[in-house]
């Protein structure tokens, strides 16, 4: 009869049975009569033989890296003293190509080594996610996911799914991507939190999953032009209870993939130096990072009153000390980072460099105002959450429209909030592929997404 058709990550329950395995040749070492196989079917790896007698037909000739076939076979636990994964070995009696793939001389794949030039990495994505980083990276991110989800569950955050196509800016006009929307403007989302915001009513304390798409001019390892945002929006709240719920909501997600087997195993080999962090975090207000860039001789570039930089005879840069209301610019905020070395809660920005819905911090008198607003800043990343309190007052919120130069009028679902039962309310938005870069070390955010987009990239 037929073999049982099983998954690699199953294998243990077939031990001793004969079973049968479809999936992609993963690597390929010929010996005179014996051919060593890694089978890779997207749940695990699994070590195949198969001896001389099943090589005598002319898929011989065919048996390619990447193609898939079928293996039939007896498993048995490898003997003492050999590793193989799962602690198992499938030795093949029979075996079929069911699609072949043109093997080690096709250009397309023999380009595919850790040192190829980073754009024809780009265009291969689709084959780089075959690759054993890859996959793991994406296999961590599916788990932090659902780590997240399970940690919602817990703090009663109920989940949502606002739209991507929008007629209202979050962030500011600069980021925006523009659509003709039947004959209207419309942009992609750049942040879903005002929808959150209206949820609190129906819902309560809300999250959510969904790409926001920023077309900022950055080519930085940091930025992407659509990254997957984690947000989350809580009613009757202080600015203190907010921090502490972002701390936990990290932390606690944190804590549930260091309970999952698999999920150590692949931070592990990742981020072999990764622990999770002490809590609580540092908090440091701005004021506060201001003096202590300048306390460490971090300096930035001057700029003039339009924000150019300016550049002596030599086009070099002026180098100017940090003054209350600069901006902390992504030089300075990472050197700041990697000499601390854990996880920052930088708070309280002047309002001038945050966002229009920002509550103020009551009762200021000073020239500067500053915000309830926080940053949350992670070593060799830096921002990976920016949230804040928001505008609770009708009257301020028209105020704040006003020195934005928002026209109110596409907003009026958003200003409703604020007539019909207003309340002390905050939350925040984490960057997906921000955190996972934190946790699984890499070096850049494009590595963290399925299908990175950044400026001039949006295929595959
Ligand atoms: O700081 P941002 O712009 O805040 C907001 O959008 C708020 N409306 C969120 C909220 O309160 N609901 O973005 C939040 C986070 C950043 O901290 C960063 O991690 C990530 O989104 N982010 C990006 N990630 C990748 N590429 C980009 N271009 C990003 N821009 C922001
Ligand atoms: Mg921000």
């Amino acid at each position: 009869p037929k073999a049982s058709k099983a998954k690699i990550s199953q294998l243990t329950e077939w031990r001793s049975k004969r079973v049968r395995v479809s999936g992609w040749v993963h690597r390929l070492r010929q010996q005179k009569d014996i051919t060593f196989l890694t089978l890779r079917d997207g749940t695990g790896y699994l070590q195949a033989v198969l001896s001389g007698t099943v090589n005598q037909t002319y898929e011989a000739l065919t048996l390619t890296m990447e193609s898939t076939v079928e293996l039939t076979g007896l498993l048995q636990t490898v003997p003492e003293g050999k590793t193989a994964p799962g602690g198992h070995e499938l030795t093949v009696d029979y075996w079929k190509v069911l699609g072949a793939a043109p093997g080690a001389d096709d250009a397309f794949t023999n380009r595919l080594n850790e040192k190829s030039d980073p754009s024809i990495l780009a265009d291969l994505r689709h084959l780089v996610i075959r690759g054993e980083t890859a996959s793991s990276v994406l296999r961590l991110r599916a788990g932090l996911l659902d780590a997240f989800r399970q940690t919602y569950a817990k703090h009663s955050c109920l989940e949502v799914t606002p739209p991507c196509l929008v007629q209202t800016m979050v962030e500011g006009g600069a980021t925006l991507f523009q659509l003709n929307y039947y004959g209207e403007p419309a942009f992609l989302t750049q942040s879903s939190q005002l929808y959150l915001e209206t949820c609190l009513p129906s819902l309560g304390d809300v999250f959510c999953f969904q790409e926001s798409f920023r077309a900022e001019n950055s080519h930085t390892r940091r930025h992407l032009a659509e990254y997957t945002h984690l947000e989350g929006e809580l009613a009757f709240i202080t600015f203190d209870d907010l921090m502490a719920h972002i701390e936990a909501i990290i932390c606690e997600s944190v804590d549930i993939l260091l309970a999952n087997p698999e999920m150590t195993t692949i931070i592990k080999q990742l981020n072999p130096n990764f622990t999770a962090p002490a809590r609580p975090f540092l908090r440091l207000s701005y004021a506060d990072a201001i003096a202590w860039l300048n306390e460490h001789g971090i300096k930035h570039p001057e700029e003039d009153a339009e924000g150019n930089v300016i550049k002596d005879e030599n086009g070099k840069e002026k180098m100017v000390e940090h003054r209350i209301g600069d901006d902390i610019a992504e030089a300075a905020e990472r050197q700041m980072t990697d000499i601390i070395g854990k996880p920052i809660f930088l708070h309280s920005f002047p309002a001038e460099l945050k966002a229009f819905y920002m509550k103020k911090i009551p009762g200021q008198t000073g020239k500067v105002v500053f915000t309830e607003s926080c940053d949350l800043l992670m070593p060799n990343v830096g921002e990976i959450v920016g949230g804040s309190m928001r505008i609770a007052d009708y009257d301020e919120l028209i105020a704040a429209y006003k020195r934005e130069g928002i026209d109110p009028t596409n907003y009026y679902w958003y200003t409703d909030q604020r007539k019909y039962g207003t309340c002390e309310h905050g939350g925040y938005g984490l960057g997906v592929e921000r955190l996972l870069a934190w946790l699984a070390n890499r070096y850049t955010v494009r590595e963290c997404a399925l299908y990175p987009r950044w400026p001039g990239r949006a295929k595959p």
